[in-house]
């Protein structure tokens, strides 16, 4: 049974922890949302002690006033159940229940996220207070869903992980036989005899086996799973209820195998904290909207974001509140039913006291809390955008990207040809090129229906099984463009090398016979025929049985091919043997898109420092128009801006680091000049 996630608004707000404050502060709290136009707020995350200060022991009377507080303000509000942060006298009474790192170590309470994710008795505790907090209030007509846990990623490497492990990997492998050839155990003496000889990847003398390490990734993934479910569950059987999510989180966090969590969500719902004050930011947005967008399959909710801070090494650079609002809006326009922070009021102490807020410890007189007050007044312009298409999809893209976590996983194994190749900054390369030329961007999965994208791209994919070689030859057959990057289908889903040549399986559909990788030095680069820079990685191949695009030029390789197509049915397969620079593969990319007659979303926009996303709604579309360079631009074409209440003929101007949503008229077609 899933519950639909349709607010009839834009959700706006955060996390809310009154149980930090004295109650003298929650009057002004609900003063200071009401002015901001806060409709939405997220409570009870890290609540456990408060909620349950003795084992079994209930006291919800301070949270009770808080819903009745938020009710008689009109504000809604996302329940979490507080199992991500156990209080202290569950490890008193549990120690077992303490997650152990690869070496050994038990952890403590003292933080949060101490628990073993397989613990009997953590599952049994997180189990009952989900329960009582489902019973509680899980009927209430402001509760907008429940936000299951918070951030699931606590690995344990402890006894109760282990037997679990083994659990996971008889169902997976069926045999001792099976898992031995798998594993490949003949490297190395690691045979298993007995299921119970069979360990997580802890501590020992040099490297882990790479399969052993990817399966214990999957299994981790698969059992918070199950420990979300059980929650989920107890939360459905108090009742019908609202929504039900979990957050997960972005940029780094790779504990979860995403798409295969959407499925068991009602929402899907994400933390999204930017890596670099720089401009790339912007892009980052663009990223991490659209991976959550198309994991969602639909509308979703950003969770959290940061208000006014950007964590960049060991300083807390500033988010101006003109980016903070111009960074909602990119969420917004991808797909997000709204734009939630964390966290509503700067804390006074703990571990996370100077994390930005939208009421900073600063109070309200603070540019901080003017540009919150200003996103809310304009979300509350914007609410047509939420009500969602009667048809299709939010966003319509002709260009995918595959996202797979076992793609990450895989990669993480050491000692490979180059260890510096890395999934993640692969794929957002392969986005960010993208994200330059101004195209609307999905991510799928394997398997996915794919039928529709006129371009897709396979950043690497070390590891690959026979049935994505079979989808991905489909969908060339059928008149797709694949274009493959480097060190893809090396492997079997075991990570055991396919012999006879990379890319291994994909070696028919791509038409090429790689025989020797040939990193590069961190401080070397070459040209190709075609004026690309390469780093970091290049390869050595037979002649290929398709269309040379660009010869190495130097060095051993030199003459030799790096970028090759192969026609294959009506479609046609890249393969990109090299490691091209951001730059190169903007070119590429913007050459590859223009061949195959995918069009940015605004063409005149491209080059302005204007982002155009194109998002889809009840009643029509709404032209996203969000200005990150420093010259402002005239736009015109027929339609209405919602931010200025303006018609958009002859022309509005958007200011640089300003912002237009228009509401187009059908078939639109739109000028952008520089002024
Ligand atoms: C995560 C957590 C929050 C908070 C923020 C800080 O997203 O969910 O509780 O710790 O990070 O950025």
């Amino acid at each position: 049974m899933t519950v639909p996630f349709a607010p009839a608004r834009l959700l706006f707000g955060g996390d809310y922890n009154p149980e930090q404050w004295p109650r003298e502060v929650w009057a002004e709290d609900m003063a200071l949302m009401r002015r901001a136009g806060v409709n939405t707020v997220t409570i009870g995350v890290f609540s456990w002690a408060a909620i349950e200060p003795r084992e079994g022991e209930f006291d919800a009377g301070w949270l009770d006033d808080v819903v009745a507080l938020l009710d008689a303000h009109e504000i809604g509000f996302f329940l979490a159940t507080p199992t991500a942060s156990p209080p202290p006298w569950f490890t008193r009474a549990h120690p077992d229940a303490m997650p152990v790192r690869p070496d050994g170590t038990r952890l403590s309470h003292g933080s949060r996220d101490t628990y073993a994710i397989s613990a009997p008795a953590y599952r049994q505790a997180a189990r009952r207070v989900a329960r009582f907090l489902a019973e509680r209030y899980g009927a209430h007509p402001r509760l907008r869903g429940w936000h299951v846990h918070n951030e699931y990623g606590t690995v344990d490497h402890g006894p109760h992980a282990a037997v679990a492990f083994r659990r996971w990997l008889e169902k997976r492998h069926g045999s001792l036989e099976a898992l031995n050839a798998a594993w490949n155990t003949a490297f190395w003496s690691q045979r298993y005899d007995d299921w119970d000889e069979i360990l997580p990847p802890c501590a020992t003398q040099y490297l882990h086996n790479p399969a052993q390490a990817v399966d214990f990734k999957r299994f981790c993934s698969d059992e918070m799973l199950a420990a979300f479910a059980e929650q989920r569950d107890e939360i459905r059987a108090a009742g019908p209820t609202a929504p039900i999510t979990t957050n997960f989180m972005l940029p780094t966090w790779n504990h979860l195998d995403q798409w295969g969590w959407s499925d068991h969500l009602d929402l899907v719902s994400v933390d999204h904290y930017l890596d670099t004050p720089g401009p790339d930011g912007e892009a980052h947005v663009a990223y991490g909207a659209d991976l959550t967008r198309s994991w969602g399959g639909g509308p979703w909710l950003l969770m959290e974001q940061s208000a006014a801070g950007i964590r960049d090494g060991a300083r807390q650079a500033v988010k101006d509140p003109d980016r903070m609002i111009r960074n909602s809006l990119g969420y917004v326009a991808r797909g997000s039913q709204g734009a939630l922070f964390f966290q509503w009021r700067a804390s006074a102490g703990g571990s996370e006291t100077w994390h930005s807020a939208m009421v900073p410890h600063a109070g309200p007189r603070s540019r901080t809390f003017e540009g919150v007050v200003e996103l809310g007044a304009l979300l509350d312009h914007l609410q047509e955008v939420a009500a969602p298409p009667h048809d299709g999809r939010v966003v319509e893209a002709d260009v995918a990207v595959l996202w797979d976590a076992d793609g990450w996983w895989s990669l993480e194994t050491p000692h490979l040809p180059n260890d510096d190749l890395d999934y993640a900054t692969e794929v957002r390369a392969t986005h960010r090129a993208l994200w330059r030329a101004g195209v609307a961007v999905d991510f799928v999965r394997t398997g996915a229906d794919v039928a529709r994208y006129r371009v897709l791209f396979v950043p690497t994919l070390m590891a690959v099984d026979s049935d994505t070689v079979a989808w991905l030859t489909r969908y060339v057959e059928a008149g797709g463009h694949l274009v493959v990057g480097r060190f893809t289908g090396v492997a079997d889903e075991h990570q055991r090398v396919v012999p006879g040549g990379y890319p291994g399986r994909l070696r028919d559909l791509l038409g090429v016979r790689v025989t020797e990788h040939v990193p590069l030095a961190p401080d070397e680069s070459q040209e190709l025929s075609d004026g690309s820079t390469v780093v970091q990685w290049t390869e050595r191949m037979d002649p290929p049985r398709a269309e040379v695009l660009a010869t190495y030029s130097a060095g051993t390789l030199a003459g030799s091919p790096a970028v090759t197509r192969r026609s294959a049915g009506a479609g046609t397969a890249t393969y990109v043997s090299a490691g091209l620079t951001q730059e190169s593969l903007d070119r590429f990319v913007a050459a590859l898109l223009a061949r195959h007659g995918v069009r940015p979303v605004l063409p005149g926009a491209v080059g302005t420092g204007v982002e155009a996303i194109r998002r889809r709604g009840a009643a029509g579309t709404y032209l996203f128009l969000l200005h990150h360079g420093d010259r402002a631009v005239r736009v015109a074409g027929p339609g209405h801006d919602l931010v200025s209440d303006a018609p958009t003929e002859p022309g509005i101007v958007v200011p640089a680091g300003g912002y237009a949503v228009v509401r187009e008229a059908p078939g639109a077609t739109w000028s952008v000049t520089t002024l």
